[in-house]
């Protein structure tokens, strides 16, 4: 989270005194129906038919699309290895396989090594935008269509993001976000998954609402009812994230002029700039720089207070432990891998199984941004990274 101020206090105000926090409310008198404003705002500025919003994070997010796409067990779901754990650990909560593949240099999902992991069970895939960086669409999109398979965009880092001047959660079949407190907009905790896709919405609306059978909208389904559980906003949450949506272009745009500054300013100071899908709908969250030894990345890093991806830990694969020893749920019974119809899929994880990834990871060094940084800190920080950059390639 970026910016937060008085419009957020003074709208969560109204809603703690319309004395309506709970989300359902038809027909209930004084009630401001925050999340479901939110939720057709959010599909609107996506481009979607649908936006769901929850409780339970990005990470419910993904639950709700995979649900939504009818994946289980049986099912290979292809990850990058370079992302938060959940977008591997949601596809284990429908009860599928995550098959964890290589990122290129643009730090997302290598096109080519999907191709290469695809079998007979493969479902879907999700690409993941980390720091605000889009994967490559076209590529993946071209790669599903030719297998048949699903995809699921995991935009949690990414909010507002576009690719070819389409907003990040409107290529594949659906897109999760997280609005957690480290995300770029933000209520403290909450996601919303997005889709243009009637069915697939459906099935997460009546997953996502332990109460769906009882809701006025359960006559307008096209599926029947079933037992989900319950990761129902509320209206706090959605009164918080109107306002927020409201800053999040401006939030964009400050963000991309700051990383185009370092990125112009930087173009004759010796330093490579990671490759990127889309310069132009990179939300700007980080400038990414690679070199060719980690030595080198480290030294960088060290003068200019950047940071190497690899360091993050547990956004690197080789340290989802409970993952890799196949610790999932509470129950043997419920752990996926022990599950009669995932016998015989890709479940051979190492912590050496992508060496691409943690070769690129070790060799790039992010410098986060801030929107609210003035030209002068701006002319002020990049002057470390052109002194930086000197004494880090004499390594
Ligand atoms: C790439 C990615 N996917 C999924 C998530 C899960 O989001 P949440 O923490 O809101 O559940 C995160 C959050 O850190 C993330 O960075």
């Amino acid at each position: 989270m970026y910016r937060i101020g008085e419009e957020e206090v003074e709208e969560v105000r109204k809603v703690l005194l319309s004395g309506h926090l709970f989300r359902v409310g038809e027909g209930v008198e004084g009630h401001l129906h925050e999340v479901d404003r939110f939720e057709r705002e959010w599909a609107q500025l996506i481009g979607t038919e649908y936006a769901l919003c929850m409780a339970g994070g990005g990470t419910a997010a993904l639950i709700c699309g995979l649900v939504g796409m009818g994946i289980g067990p049986g099912d290979e779901v292809i990850v990058p290895g370079y992302t938060w754990m959940a977008t591997a650990t949601s596809v284990l909560a429908v009860g599928a396989i995550p098959v964890i593949a290589e990122v290129d240099e643009t730090l997302a999902l290598d096109p080519e090594d999907v191709r290469r992991k695809i079998t007979p069970n493969t479902r879907a895939i999700i690409p993941v935008h980390m720091v605000g960086r889009p994967a490559n669409m076209q590529a993946l999109l071209e790669i599903a269509r030719e297998h048949g398979l699903m995809v699921l965009e995991d935009c949690c880092q990414a909010d507002g993001g576009s690719y070819r001047g389409k907003r990040l959660g409107s290529w594949g079949d659906a897109g999760a976000f997280s609005f957690n407190y480290f995300k770029i907009i933000s209520c403290g905790e909450g996601g919303a998954l997005t889709t243009s896709d009637r069915t697939l919405y459906e099935r997460a609306l009546v997953f996502h609402d332990g109460g769906a059978a009882f809701r006025p909208y359960a006559k307008e389904l096209g599926i029947p009812v079933f037992v989900g559980i319950q990761l129902r906003a509320d209206e706090v949450m959605g009164a918080i994230l109107r306002v927020q949506l409201r800053r999040l272009d401006g939030i964009l745009s400050d963000l991309r002029r700051i990383r185009k500054r370092f990125e112009q300013e930087l173009s004759d100071a010796g330093l490579r700039i990671a490759p990127s899908n889309d310069p132009e709908g990179d939300c700007g969250v980080v400038v990414a720089f690679q070199f060719d030894s980690e030595a080198q990345a480290r030294a960088f890093a060290g003068e200019t207070g950047g940071w190497l991806p690899i360091d993050s830990g547990k956004h690197v694969y080789s340290n989802w432990e409970p993952l890799l020893q196949k610790r999932i749920m509470h129950h043997p019974d419920m752990n996926p891998f022990n599950h009669p119809r995932n016998q015989g899929l890709r479940t051979d994880y190492t912590p050496d199984m992508c060496p691409r990834t943690l070769d690129i990871l070790q060799r790039t060094v992010f410098l986060s941004l801030h929107p609210d940084w003035s030209e002068e800190e701006v002319s002020r920080r990049i002057e470390v990274c052109r002194k930086a950059v000197k004494e880090a390639v004499a390594v």
